[in-house]
């Protein structure tokens, strides 16, 4: 039986898994206080003053709909589920700068200052600890605020060491670890990454091909924490993290946000495919002032991205399948730094489809967003979906936690698995995987049982 706060509404049909109460404080610790990062903080601050709203989370605003369309049950998530409350979570973040929360969003601009001036002392009091960095992995970025270790074991052990105080200092009953840092430069899985004793002599060696984003998540996992990566960096997306993440019932996900054009995209193209339209090809380009946007100016950063960002079609589109209808499609993403713009992404995509008998069409989107009000629920959401994963005893130890794949870009799979990237497949994923947990029955829309 879920030990949950089920509303009386809520009849379980069965359970399969028991989640343990969401009880005391969630500590969230996040590696990089740039704009993501405040944004979430503040955001979170805001609501929790009844001065905004969350939208645009799924965990805060999106119901679930439970057992037929004719009974009329649809909780809230949060009610449903034993989520961490908004009013016990507390923040911890590393940055290579010194600014505080407070400075750090200010600078940002994403928020405005009446608002920020609202949320100001909670902020202030968040103060970042000196990073695990190395310019190698980040070229555009230098910062004095950095910890300084014989080896990469040692920097490791210092994280360990401030998951440990926070914790204490905080009274955190849990912690969640979620990297909103800058997207490092691109890294291949090698043998140092294969099993946890490999990356640990690769550690102590100070092997390449271990970056910072690693070394953060190895921390977490070694103190059973959860990790979420919002960067496409490799970081957990590796055999030997996984193994730990298994091994101390750590949940995992990852990676790269689903924000803004790639969202668009896995909107689109499974429409597309439900109708049988074909794709000649997909030019997506963006303009992009902040910081973000001027790390990935730097080629090797750019190529995570890339990579990141184009798996999505070929997914979704199964050329193999239709090849009469996607064979040969072309496939463009640009990112293009433009400081004066800021936080506010504008992207284009042109897509050139057709239609029966071949008919060519053009489909043109240009979205003006805000990269970082779209990534600050996803945030949120992850996090009180990693810890949750973490109570149930059905996911704490499956590692990689697939069912969150609506947030991510390039979601990670068990090994030898293609990864979801339809948004509206996603989301079935995500709700039927929290029906499951708390003893629900499964949704399939069939529904030929209305006209028995
Ligand atoms: N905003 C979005 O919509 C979106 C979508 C997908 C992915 N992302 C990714 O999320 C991450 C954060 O985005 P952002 O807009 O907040 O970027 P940002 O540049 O504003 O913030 C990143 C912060 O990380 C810090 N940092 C870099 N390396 C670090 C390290 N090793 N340890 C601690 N701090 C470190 C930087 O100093 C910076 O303050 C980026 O990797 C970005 O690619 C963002």
């Amino acid at each position: 039986m879920p030990s949950s706060n089920l509303t009386s509404e809520v009849e379980p049909i069965r359970s399969s898994s028991s989640v343990a109460d969401a009880k005391g404080k969630l500590g969230v610790m996040i590696p990089g206080m740039g704009a993501v990062a405040t944004t979430f903080v503040a955001g979170v601050e805001a609501v929790r003053k009844g001065i905004a709203l969350p939208i645009g989370s799924l965990t805060q605003m999106g119901t679930i709909r439970l057992g037929k369309r004719t009974e009329g049950r649809s909780p809230k998530i949060k009610e449903f589920l034993p989520l961490a409350d908004l009013e016990d979570l507390v923040f911890a973040g590393w940055d290579i700068f010194d600014d505080d929360m407070y400075e750090a969003a200010s600078k940002a601009k994403v928020l405005e200052t009446s608002l920020l001036e609202k949320v100001k002392p909670r902020l202030q009091a968040i103060k970042p600890l000196s990073a695990v960095f190395d310019r190698q992995y980040v070229k555009r970025l230098n910062g004095r605020n950095v910890k300084k270790g014989r080896n990469k074991m040692e920097l490791a052990q210092q994280l360990r060491s401030d998951i440990y105080e926070f914790k204490k200092s905080s009274g955190a009953d849990r912690i969640v670890m979620i990297w909103c840092g800058s997207t490092e430069i691109f890294l291949r899985q090698s043998e140092v990454h294969e099993t946890i004793r490999a990356s640990e002599t690769g550690l102590e060696r100070n092997d390449e091909n271990i970056s910072p984003s690693m070394i953060y998540a190895y921390a977490a996992l070694c103190e059973g924490v959860p990790f979420a990566n919002g960067a496409p960096n490799l970081t957990v997306d590796l055999p030997a993290l996984q193994e730990l993440s298994r091994r101390n019932q750590a949940p995992i996900c990852g990676k790269d946000f689903k924000s803004g054009q790639t969202l668009m995209k896995t909107v689109l193209a499974p429409g597309l495919k439900a109708r049988m339209l074909g794709l000649h090809g997909w030019f997506s380009t963006n303009i992009l002032g902040n910081r973000d946007g001027e790390v990935l100016d730097d080629p090797a950063s750019f190529r995570t991205k890339e990579e990141s960002k184009l798996s999505v079609l070929e997914h979704i589109l199964q050329p193999d399948l239709y090849p009469e209808l996607y064979k040969d499609f072309y496939h463009k993403v640009r990112i293009n730094y433009y400081p004066p713009r800021g936080d506010n992404k504008e992207s284009w995509d042109n897509i050139d489809i057709f239609g029966w008998l071949g008919y060519p069409m053009q489909i043109k989107v240009n979205f003006l967003c805000r990269d970082s009000i779209l990534a600050a629920p996803l945030v949120l959401d992850l996090v009180l979906f990693l810890d949750f994963a973490q109570r149930a005893t059905e996911l704490q130890n499956k590692g990689i936690q697939e069912w969150l794949s609506l947030y991510f870009k390039s979601p990670m799979t068990a090994p030898g698995l293609y990864p979801e990237h339809d948004l509206f497949i996603q989301t079935m994923k995500l709700k039927n995987t929290l029906r499951h947990i708390m003893g629900q029955e499964l949704i399939t829309h069939l529904g030929l049982e209305y006209y028995d």
